[in-house]
């Protein structure tokens, strides 16, 4: 399977702070936020990776990651999304590259505290579909929501007034090659965009859209309160894990 991180669009909701540089690029703690969906789409198994990017920084992701030695890569790969036509349409860009298989996306702003390994083997086991990563939260109108009937979904609403549930359709999809045909189907939704929300409901149209849920903490990083708290989590999370290192190796030296 390959992997896409989608580093398109304007930042508008950071504004200042993406005047002179790209969302992706901004700190998340001790990283560029572009390193943490790089990252997971590793964790996963996933080597052959494009980076779509946008707007008018899109030379210092080529400066800033080179040919993705620092994440024991090969090469990276690179497209361009002109304007901000949406998550689909910066998907879109990603058909040559994609050449029939399997792909895994990850938005440029998720951030997880786990692996999407089990999620990703599931998905390369499953014949054909899409399957998408669930997360419970308590502000679901943010998001693309699931409705769910039983242990089904039977429908995905894009930032609800009011939700049917609260699982948020989180920034990691996976799909079969048939999702360009998907996307050609698209009509732009009222805000002007072509939405992923649509070509995941095209999956439960066809009955072949799957869900694992996702575990560990989830944030996107896109507005100033979610930038703050994925820098937050980050930060716990690493003290955690130092913390966790140095009990071990006192214990390991007794
Ligand atoms: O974070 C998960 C949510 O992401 C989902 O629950 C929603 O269903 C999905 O629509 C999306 O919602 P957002 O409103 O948060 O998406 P946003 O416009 O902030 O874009 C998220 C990322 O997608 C952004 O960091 C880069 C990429 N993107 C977005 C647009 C609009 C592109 O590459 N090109 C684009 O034109």
């Amino acid at each position: 399977m390959k992997g896409v991180v989608l580093a398109g669009g304007t930042g508008s909701r950071l504004f200042p702070l993406t005047k002179i540089t790209n969302k992706h690029l901004l700190p998340i703690f001790n990283k560029p936020m572009i390193y943490y969906p790089i990252q997971t789409l590793v964790d996963a198994g996933i080597h052959d990776i494009l980076i779509v990017t946008g707007g008018r920084n899109s030379g210092d992701f080529l400066r800033l990651l080179g040919n993705g030695k620092e994440f024991g890569l090969k090469h990276l790969n690179y497209t361009y999304q002109e304007g901000e036509g949406g998550i689909a349409d910066a998907l879109n860009l990603a058909e040559h590259f994609a050449d029939g298989q399997k792909i895994c996306v990850v938005l440029g702003d998720n951030i997880i505290e786990g692996s999407i390994r089990r999620a990703a083997d599931a998905f390369r086991a499953q014949e054909r579909g899409a399957r998408i990563l669930l997360k419970e939260v308590t502000d679901a109108e943010r998001f693309g929501v699931a409705e769910m009937q039983g242990e089904r979904i039977i429908g995905i609403e894009e930032k609800p007034r009011h939700p049917k549930s609260n699982y948020a359709v989180t920034g990691i999809y996976m799909y079969d090659g048939t999702v360009f045909e998907k996307i050609r189907q698209l009509v732009p939704s009222r805000r002007g965009e072509l939405e992923i929300t649509d070509v995941n409901n095209a999956y439960i149209g066809e009955g072949t859209l799957t869900y694992s849920f996702l575990e560990g903490w989830w944030t996107d990083a896109g507005t100033f309160e979610s930038l703050r708290r994925a820098t937050n989590l980050v930060a716990e999370t690493e003290e955690l894990r130092d913390a966790k290192l140095i009990e071990q190796a006192a214990a390991d030296g007794e």
